[in-house]
């Protein structure tokens, strides 16, 4: 198994990154399926959080985590999709994420949040849901290391690709070379060997259906890499 576990220090370097949401995987068998996807070549987890009332979706929520970073030196991308993530970000902390990922439309108190979690030495991102315009993320992009595109509603493994969200995309990456070139941009949702075509300008793909319905993850995870 690889340790990523100081991706931390390197999340600046330019590589295409792959980051299996575990949404798709077995939970019986959490640990073993994070094994096998690091050991298939991934290089990051990425952990969806959903609380039933900002998406209408229940996943899991800190423990999970606690458990998954005893058994894992992995990178642990955490997608918060809860509202008010303020009230609960010292516990996804202290779980042991790496990178915390709060959305644009789920609190008033974006700013503190990205601090909060920044202050913790922890890497923060933000995202935003596809009917978000793209401008209201731009006032935190001095606070994040990532951002996330939402290339399906938040909500839900196995949607359909939404096409009309690249422009996004390619917005954020000229954006983000020109004035702010450390930060990643990382696209989440109906991604599969067809649709990775269309993410050439990203850094960080998730992946969580097309991935873990492979019996082979490593062929997955290569055709996505490709
Ligand atoms: C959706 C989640 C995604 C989801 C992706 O709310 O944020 O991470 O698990 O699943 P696929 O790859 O199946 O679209
Ligand atoms: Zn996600």
């Amino acid at each position: 198994m690889s340790n990523l576990k100081n991706d931390t220090e390197k999340i600046t370097n330019r590589k295409k990154r792959i980051a299996p949401s575990i949404l798709s995987a077995d939970f019986s068998q959490l640990g073993k399926e994070v094994e096998s996807v690091i050991s298939a070549g991934a290089d990051w987890i990425h952990v969806d959080v959903m609380d039933g009332h900002f998406v209408n979706n229940l996943t899991l929520g800190a423990p999970v985590i606690k458990s998954l970073r005893k058994s894992t030196s992995a990178f642990l991308d955490v997608h918060l999709m809860i509202e008010q993530p303020e009230k609960y970000l010292q516990d996804f902390i202290a779980a042991g994420s790496d990178l915390i990922t709060i959305h644009v439309e789920s609190t008033n108190k974006v700013m503190e949040c990205l601090s909060q979690i920044r202050s913790a030495g922890k890497k923060a991102g933000i995202t935003l849901r596809p009917r978000t315009a793209i401008e209201s993320i731009l006032p935190f992009l001095d606070w994040v290391d990532l951002v996330l595109v939402m290339t399906v509603e938040p909500g839900f493994g196995g949607q359909a690709f939404m096409h009309e969200q690249i422009s996004k995309i390619s917005y954020l990456r000229k954006k983000i070379d020109q004035q702010f070139p450390q930060i990643l941009i990382e696209v989440d949702g109906g991604i599969n060997d067809k649709t990775i075509g269309f993410c050439d300008e990203v850094d960080v793909i998730v992946a969580g259906s097309y991935i873990f319905s492979h019996d082979s993850y490593s062929e997955a995870i290569n055709n996505l890499k490709r």
